[in-house]
């Protein structure tokens, strides 16, 4: 979406994953879906880094709406959760220096039940934007019928414009349309800023997995889409919770860099792991998911159960994942023959390689014959960047300027 918004991936924190529906702040009030929540989690954003690491919007999902519109139509908050209004926390987000995100649904009922958006959507704009809302998640459920998908976010993208206010449009339409048809991406990147294409993600490690290999396996469809201005979202990042050993977290993290995804994090950052949070806000890992070429990489080769992910980056350079998919056994040592690697046959002579993660690492120049092997936790990732030499860089853009 041409809106000025999403040159590169967003980054923030979304409550869904971590708090779902939580309504019930009579008894536990820190952790219900209220204005506090958004608070603290705003509070902590300053605070502890997230904010300079590049972590900026700060989103509601679903269940916070009051059960019934206003007498004038309008979508209005719970009462008893949000007493201030949502104007409220907007300007208190705001002046925090960051912005904040809401949740509506372009059918009947959001997916937890409450009002949705069909037949309302330029007064949900405008209230959206009355409130100062920066962004705007819109559900797929309760649509009456499958073929008007399109037309409802194509309608609400046009409606959330003529606003005049700059709003982030988050869509779930090539999810709900994949269940009838293939989408059609070259629409949905016209008419959003970043789109989700399959299940949602919950704490596991099978759920990364599945969101993986349904990317790998859809990859020429999808990869093309993304580019500055609109993203595929492969959804939240759920490092920090409980179902993602330290490895697997690296795994999530370095994949959602080589697939430009949307950096929203869905935790508790108010009590987060170091190591998590050290991994959340790795500034290398976050360079590459930012990379301003903005584009998105792609699963290159699958050997002896590892995964080889590459992504083109600016000035010539690769960034480079390779998962140890075994789920058995110790390290398994991968052999970085660079001559074995899709992208690498531009490594003539050498290339410089650094490793990112697990952990920082310069591992000097490199040669085409060099094997060197590093070591792969299973379900672990090592996380690479591959710089060609000077002179190779010249002769590679020789090379593309000829073709
Ligand atoms: C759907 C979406 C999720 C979340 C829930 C809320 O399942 O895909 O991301 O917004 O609805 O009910």
């Amino acid at each position: 979406l041409d809106n000025g918004l999403a040159l590169t991936p967003a980054m923030g924190w979304l409550h869904w994953e971590r708090f779902m529906c939580n309504i019930n702040c009579d008894t536990d009030p820190h952790n219900c879906i209220s204005e506090n929540l958004y608070m603290q989690m705003a509070d902590m954003m300053v605070k502890d880094g997230w904010k300079d690491a590049g972590y900026e919007y700060v989103c509601i999902d679903d269940c916070w709406p009051a059960t019934s519109r206003d007498e004038q139509g309008r979508l209005q908050a719970d009462p008893k959760r949000f007493p201030g209004g949502m104007k409220k926390l907007a300007d208190y987000v705001h002046s925090k220096g960051l912005k904040l995100g809401i949740y509506a649904d372009v059918g009947t009922k959001t997916c937890a039940g409450y009002p949705g958006s069909l037949g309302y959507y330029e007064v949900d704009a405008k209230t959206f934007a009355d409130w100062g809302v920066d962004l705007l998640k819109f559900d797929g459920c309760y649509m009456p019928k499958w073929t008007l998908l399109a037309e409802g976010y194509i309608n609400m993208s046009r409606a959330l414009n003529s606003t005049g206010r700059s709003i982030f449009y988050s869509c779930e339409w090539p999810l709900y349309e994949w269940q009838y048809t293939q989408p059609n991406y070259t629409a949905i990147r016209q008419y959003c800023n970043h789109w989700r294409n399959y299940a949602d993600v919950y704490d596991s490690w099978t759920s990364v997995k599945a969101i993986l290999d349904w990317t790998a396996n859809n990859q020429d469809l999808i990869v093309p889409a993304a580019g500055p201005g609109g993203w595929n979202d492969p959804d939240m990042l759920i490092l920090g919770n409980f179902g993602l050993s330290l490895d697997q977290q690296v795994t999530q993290m370095a994949l959602w860099a080589i697939m430009a995804a949307p950096l929203f994090m869905s935790n508790d950052l108010r009590d987060i792991d170091p190591k998590s949070k050290a991994l959340l806000q790795n500034r290398y890992v976050i360079a590459i998911n930012q990379d301003p070429l903005g584009k998105q990489g792609r699963r290159t080769a699958e050997v002896k159960n590892f995964e080889v992910w590459e992504r083109l980056l600016s000035g010539g350079k690769l960034a480079l994942a390779v998962i140890n998919r075994q789920e058995i056994g110790g390290p398994r040592r991968f052999p970085l023959t660079l001559a074995m690697l899709p992208s690498w046959k531009f490594c003539n002579p050498q290339c410089n390689v650094t490793q990112i993660l697990p952990s920082y690492q310069d591992m000097g120049t490199q040669k085409l014959t060099n094997m060197t092997e590093v070591p792969i936790n299973p379900t672990g990732t090592v996380l690479l960047v591959v710089t060609p030499s000077a002179a190779d860089h010249k002769l590679r853009k020789k090379w593309f300027h000829h073709k």
